[in-house]
């Protein structure tokens, strides 16, 4: 379990972490059998899927002598070290060392584990020192699991701390400046009527965005110009965004878990639902336009300072645009507490 005095070695202030909540950390079909390096908040772990189908998640230092685990083995549902070959099973208990021949295997000789489930394609890890009873559940988005939707997935690396990338997806008066050559209309800046909605883990808010014509294959399904596209963006805590699109032709949906690598540093895991161009031939298109957007992103949300976002809410400014971001600061307060 993560700590106050792990944050402390690791030079993080425990400030910085929301603690006690589920993290959406990894896609589920990227661990398999074999075990796979996570970092997350400077801290490496190793996740790897029993015969069974569960998923398990150790610290990745061998507690022999610290080598990774996540360059050894699994044999029979165990991890195996690939430095003396120290067998390590899912609860993290140390089953079996080669090099001893006689005498019993030290009870300290244990690998500490973290609470893991798996939800929606991705895979939860929960960061915290909370005990079993206090852990709240997942957040509950019913919709990720209707079937008649087409989904990609794919990955974006920032130079930026997770809560900057965050909140640059709550952010809906950027878009007629940084993605003008995408959706954003440079001539209809003004953000009215932001409607917001709290929920158990997080709030959303919806306007009605000015946009431009569409461009690319969306041409084929409308055209001339849009009438302003109804949008919906939101959080769930502690690192997930969402944004609804109802375009004229159908709606997209992209979450969008935000992983904290470490403080300067963010992978965001991305999962695209369209209920138009359901054919596997139009993913391609789907994908180069969300990394299009990211792309535009990237330079603005890299060069923010300070890097992570400041605790006092007087720090920096909010005009009613901001309302979204502002509810996201306000529950982050309330959490660090
Ligand atoms: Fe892992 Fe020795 S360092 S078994
Ligand atoms: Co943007």
């Amino acid at each position: 379990m993560i700590c106050h005095s792990y944050l402390a070695i690791a030079g993080i202030k425990p400030n910085y972490m929301l603690k006690n909540l589920w993290y959406a950390v990894e896609f589920s079909d990227a661990v398999t059998t074999h075990p796979t390096l996570l970092k997350i908040f400077d801290r490496e772990l190793v996740l790897y899927r029993t015969s069974d189908g569960h998923i398990q998640a150790m610290a990745n230092a061998c507690v022999h002598r610290g080598a990774a685990l996540a360059n050894g083995w699994i044999d029979r549902d165990c991890i195996v070290c690939p430095y003396h070959g120290w067998h390590y099973q899912p609860d993290g208990s140390c089953v079996k060392i080669p090099s001893i021949t006689t005498g019993n295997i030290p009870k300290s000789a244990r690998m500490t584990t973290d609470p893991v489930q798996e939800k929606y394609g991705w895979i939860w890890l929960f960061l915290g020192d909370g005990s079993p009873g206090e852990i709240p559940s997942l957040p509950n988005f019913p919709q990720v699991e209707a079937s008649n939707l087409r989904s990609i997935q794919g990955e974006f690396d920032w130079n930026a701390n997770y809560e900057r990338v965050l909140e640059n997806g709550l952010d809906f008066a950027h878009a007629p400046f940084v993605h003008a050559g995408a959706f954003g209309n440079p001539d209809l800046p003004q953000i009215a009527d932001l409607e917001i909605e709290n929920f158990a883990e997080g709030a959303s808010a919806t306007v009605h965005l000015a946009a431009t014509p569409p461009q690319g294959l969306w041409k084929l399904l409308v055209r001339g110009e849009r009438a302003p596209i109804k949008t919906r963006t939101g959080f769930c805590l502690p690192n997930i965004t969402f944004l609804e699109v109802y375009l004229p032709f159908g709606q997209l949906t992209i979450w969008t878990a935000h992983v904290p690598i470490d403080l300067h540093t963010t992978v965001s895991k991305w999962i695209n639902f369209r209920t138009f161009f359901t054919g596997k031939w139009a993913d391609k298109d789907a994908y180069n336009r969300t990394i299009k957007i990211f792309e535009q992103d990237k330079p603005i949300v890299e060069s923010q300072r300070p890097q992570l976002i400041p605790d006092d809410l007087k720090t920096e400014l909010y005009v009613p645009a901001d309302a979204l971001q502002l509810q996201y600061r306000k529950l982050r307060q309330y959490l660090l507490s």
